[in-house]
């Protein structure tokens, strides 16, 4: 019988494409970087599954290109909004993500730059590296404190939990938001309360996003709302770029009106605004929630075995739809 074909989009840790290559028809060994729309339209045609990543587009027209064999949609992330998940299943066609494996690194990334804010770390370090330091001052740099503050989570799933109790240690209130409560148990847990959106902003110093990206959650951190926050907060999103309105948050930085930002993640990846570019108050990195070794080794055994699974017909391990 003649084997079927599969795509990997790009060279991925953890995912053994010489082993993959031996019982599936793989192509060419893939590149180091993102495929590009054409080639993914073009290598895709006749594939029964498709491992990719985040930066690559799944929607109807690419499943037009796959043609009926296309079994399953394996992303390399536990976000997949890359994916059209709704003309999947339409198509039954199967969508798997990497949850779990990424939690530790990513609510740790969060709390990272949460501090990296609080402290002025980015514009601290360009100071230094610039070799204006010229001696000790006690006006410079200035940050918030941390402990003893109120943290509210946007979106208390596993990652929004992670960074929940990261803050255990440094003896923050926890507040929350989500469109429904998690249960008492888990709130007494976390030692979390629940307040809607409008109500968390108010209260907390520090607000961490950690929703999907979904219809309802697109631009949810809007103008009206940033003007919520605390003239002390500082906000951090390791969840998507759209969630904020880009344009108000620069705004609201070069004004003053909040302290800072830590941003993962951007409306337009790898573009940056150049008025975000501008605040100096904002902590910016290049999307790295999940970039340890570890998480990334990990992500690409699940997204294997995910993609596996299917073809095998059996059960993956993580499914989205
Ligand atoms: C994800 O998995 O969704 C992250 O954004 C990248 O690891």
């Amino acid at each position: 019988m003649e084997k079927r074909a599969i795509l990997v989009t790009r060279r991925l840790p953890g995912v053994p494409f010489g082993e993959l290559a031996a019982r599936f028809r793989a192509g060419d060994p893939p590149p180091d970087g993102p495929m590009p729309r054409d080639a993914f339209l073009l290598r895709s045609a006749g594939v029964s599954g498709i491992l990719c990543t985040l930066a690559e587009r799944v929607d109807g027209e690419l499943m037009d290109a796959a043609g009926p064999a296309l079994r399953v949609i394996s992303n390399f992330a536990v976000g997949v909004n890359n994916v059209d998940v709704a003309e999947a299943t339409r198509r039954g066609i199967r969508v798997c993500n990497t949850p779990d494996v990424l939690t530790d690194a990513t609510a740790d990334l969060g709390f990272a730059l949460l501090l990296a804010a609080a402290r002025k770390l980015s514009e601290a370090e360009r100071f230094l590296r610039a070799g204006r330091w010229t001696c000790w001052d006690p006006w410079g740099f200035l940050g918030v404190p941390v402990a003893g503050k109120t943290l509210g989570v946007v979106g208390m799933g596993k990652i929004g939990a992670a960074v929940a109790r990261r803050s255990r240690g440094f003896s923050m209130r926890v507040l929350y938001s989500g469109p429904r409560r998690i249960s008492p148990a888990a709130e007494a847990e976390l030692g979390a309360g629940y307040r809607d959106l409008d109500d968390l902003l108010a209260e907390s110093d520090f607000v961490v996003l950690c929703v999907p990206l979904k219809p309802e959650t697109r631009g949810l951190i809007h103008r009206e709302r940033l003007r919520r926050m605390r003239p002390n907060a500082v906000l951090v999103n390791i969840a998507r770029g759209e969630v904020v309105d880009e344009e108000a948050l620069a705004q609201a930085l070069s004004e003053g009106r909040i302290f800072g930002a830590g941003l993962d993640v951007f409306e337009k990846e790898p573009q940056v605004s150049p008025a975000l570019l501008e605040a100096r108050s904002a902590v910016l990195v290049p999307h790295i929630g999940s970039a340890t070794g570890d998480a990334r080794e990990r992500m690409g055994r699940l997204a294997t075995e995910n993609l596996l699974a299917v073809l095998e017909g059996r059960e993956p391990p993580c499914r989205v739809n």
